[in-house]
């Protein structure tokens, strides 16, 4: 067991509790495993005193691992995000200190699909505004046109990003006899095949589209791809689905567009400032407001922590990661 000797004093941090067979994952490899026991009450200055003196750091999307940060890190080897977006890691600093950061890939595209959907239908068929008339007693008979929402089988799909989970969204979007239109930079052969999409340009897809859900990361391209232009192009019965990351949307363009009626309404995982959400999207009964909760099954979450320990482990022990997001850094530690 060579490795056994290696990382006799390599020490990680992991910043909240994870499943135990991610931590045994990490145990088996590294000698000084430190958990912080709730992610809740790790403040910013016990953060960035942890990270000083560890090898690998297993962190959540939460976890701002910017310049300031990075600076601070003495022996960081890899920066292990449990997660598939790693837009709270300053990429370019980590990759400039030789530092690896990975992420979770795979293993949350169905879970996150499942929960697209799930927003798609509860949106459009709105359904938490029937749950709540339900429950403060409005139910007194039946209406013929009580509630309506927006169709949703055999209408226009627009998906902004067509990668993994945008391609699972595809796939059920099948079953709804969808016509479905796509945006990305990159040309998606086998979606086309299997689900018969369409790529077009963004504005072709804002305008066409019945229900348009995000897909693309979080990055300085995508910041703010739908904003008021984009917004003015819809159709009055769209609905916006995003659960991507909160600031590919400018939330007060998104804001003025549900107030002046220009979409039908808005399903949404992600904010531009989490967990903060303006009080205004809460006052809509046509915007259904969901905790970032994509990836939250317990097969999905417990994956994504294996799989983080996994790629923490091949760093330290001299290993490519699985899932390694800056193969640049290979160069520089050679
Ligand atoms: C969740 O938002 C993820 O990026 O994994």
């Amino acid at each position: 067991m060579p490795s056994a000797r290696r990382h006799h004093s390599t020490s990680v941090f992991v910043t909240t509790p994870i499943p135990e067979e991610a931590l045994n994952t990490l145990k088996s490899s590294c000698d000084d495993v430190v958990v912080w026991p709730d992610h809740s009450k790790l403040s910013r200055k016990e953060f960035l005193s942890n990270i000083e003196s560890s090898d690998g750091l297993l962190c959540l999307l939460t976890d701002r691992v910017d310049g300031e940060a990075i600076r601070r890190m003495k022996r960081m080897k890899v920066i292990a995000n449990c997660a598939v977006g790693f837009d709270n890691i300053d990429l370019r600093a980590a990759t400039r200190r030789g530092i690896m950061v990975t992420n979770t890939p795979g293993v949350l595209t169905e879970a996150t699909a499942d929960l697209t959907w799930a927003l798609i239908l509860s949106t459009a068929r709105r359904i938490p505004e029937a749950d709540r008339f339900l429950r403060a007693d409005n139910y007194k008979e039946w209406g013929l046109m009580l509630l309506l929402g927006q169709p949703v089988y055999g209408k226009t799909l627009g998906l902004v990003g067509a990668g993994r989970v945008g391609t699972a969204v595809a796939h059920r979007a099948k079953g709804f006899a969808m016509r479905i239109l796509y945006y990305d930079p990159l040309r998606n052969e086998k979606l086309e095949t299997e689900t018969g999409a369409q790529r077009v340009d963004l504005m072709t897809l804002l305008k066409e589209a019945d229900i348009i859900s995000i897909h693309v990361p979080l990055d300085k391209t995508t910041r703010h791809l739908i904003g008021a232009k984009e917004f003015a192009v819809m159709k009055p019965t769209a609905i916006l689905v995003n659960t991507a990351r909160g600031p590919i949307v400018d939330e007060k363009a998104l804001i003025k567009a549900l107030k002046g009626k220009r979409i039908a309404g808005a399903g949404l995982d992600v904010y531009e400032h989490e967990p903060k959400v303006p009080r205004e999207l809460k006052s809509f009964q046509n915007v259904v407001l969901l905790p970032h909760i994509g990836s939250a099954t317990l097969e999905s979450r417990t994956r994504m922590a294996v799989l983080a320990a996994q790629n923490l482990v091949a760093a330290l022990d001299g290993r490519t990661p699985p899932n390694l997001v800056n193969p640049e850094v290979l160069q520089k530690l050679r």
